[in-house]
């Protein structure tokens, strides 16, 4: 979605994904309507991967002045299946407390979105400082802000992508690189119904309902909703913004009661 947009303003869209059956989808897209994009197979969490992808870049068109660092997720391994811990919980079947969470599961979702990131910024950024431009685009989550309940890993790896945000914005600030973050709210999006809508029934579930009241605006959000923020944040309209993360939650962020 954020690189049809970008393609649609003539950018030249470089597509890494260690998945290439999207990307390349992605690529026709875009490639149809007369934008252009290249899909280059990479696993950010592999920085020789990522520094093949920048020189390959480089030499086909010219090194990135942005990096949108969009590879992420969630994982029920890194997740708790109820949101409070009750006595007699722990050891009974098919409750997964925090005693279960399993090392792998919580390091694989703190690694790709959290490590991803970094590794990333890290490859793409230097040639950003040769030329002493560039935007860098993180995305967070609201999970970041106030840690949502049950996602466990995912809620520390996105504080920690929000607070890296803020620290490479100050530590760039002399380079001509800005470094900012979205933290969209709830979208509908497949990562999201594994806790939204129940398998069985294909009805919201409780935890659903339960955002849906905390949203003031009612709603589950759409991806093209995020569109005009990121547009901004990567333009010189937002030539004197860094360090931000910006909510694009429906008023999720500011509600209470
Ligand atoms: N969907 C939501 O409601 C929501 C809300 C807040 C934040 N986000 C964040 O937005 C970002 C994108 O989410 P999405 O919903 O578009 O998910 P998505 O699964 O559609 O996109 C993530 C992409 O990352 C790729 N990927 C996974 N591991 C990789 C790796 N090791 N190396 C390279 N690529 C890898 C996947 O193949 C996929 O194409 C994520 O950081 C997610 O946490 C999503």
């Amino acid at each position: 979605m954020m690189a049809e947009a970008l393609a649609a303003l003539g950018v030249k869209v470089a597509l890494l994904d260690i998945h290439a059956e999207k990307a390349e989808a992605r690529e026709a897209a875009i490639t149809e309507r007369g934008g252009v994009a290249r899909f280059f197979p990479c696993d950010v969490l592999r920085p020789a991967e990522l520094q093949t992808c920048f020189e390959e870049i480089a030499a086909l068109w010219e090194p990135p002045d942005i990096l949108i660092n969009g590879a992420g997720g969630n994982d029920p391994r890194g997740s708790t299946s109820r949101e409070f811990l009750e006595p007699g919980d722990v050891g009974t079947p098919d409750v997964k407390t925090f005693f279960d969470l399993d090392y792998e599961g919580f390091r694989s979702v703190f690694d790709l979105n959290f490590l991803g990131t970094f590794l990333a910024t890290r490859a793409f950024a230097r040639g950003m400082l040769h030329r002493g431009r560039g935007a860098v685009l993180n995305i967070s989550s609201m999970s970041a802000l106030t840690p949502l309940t049950q996602v466990a890993a995912y809620s520390a790896a996105k504080a920690a992508v929000s607070n890296f945000t803020r620290w490479l914005a100050v530590h760039f600030a002399h380079t001509g690189i800005r470094v900012n973050a979205i933290a969209p709210g709830f979208l509908l999006t497949e990562q999201l119904k594994f806790l939204h809508i129940d398998p069985h029934t294909g009805e919201l579930t409780a935890r659903a309902r339960k955002v849906l009241a905390h949203t003031p605006m009612g709603r589950y959000g759409t991806p093209e909703e995020l569109l005009g923020t990121v547009i901004w944040l990567l333009s010189d309209a937002a030539a004197f913004v860094t360090g931000v993360v910006v909510p694009i939650d429906g008023g999720f962020s500011s509600y209470t009661i």
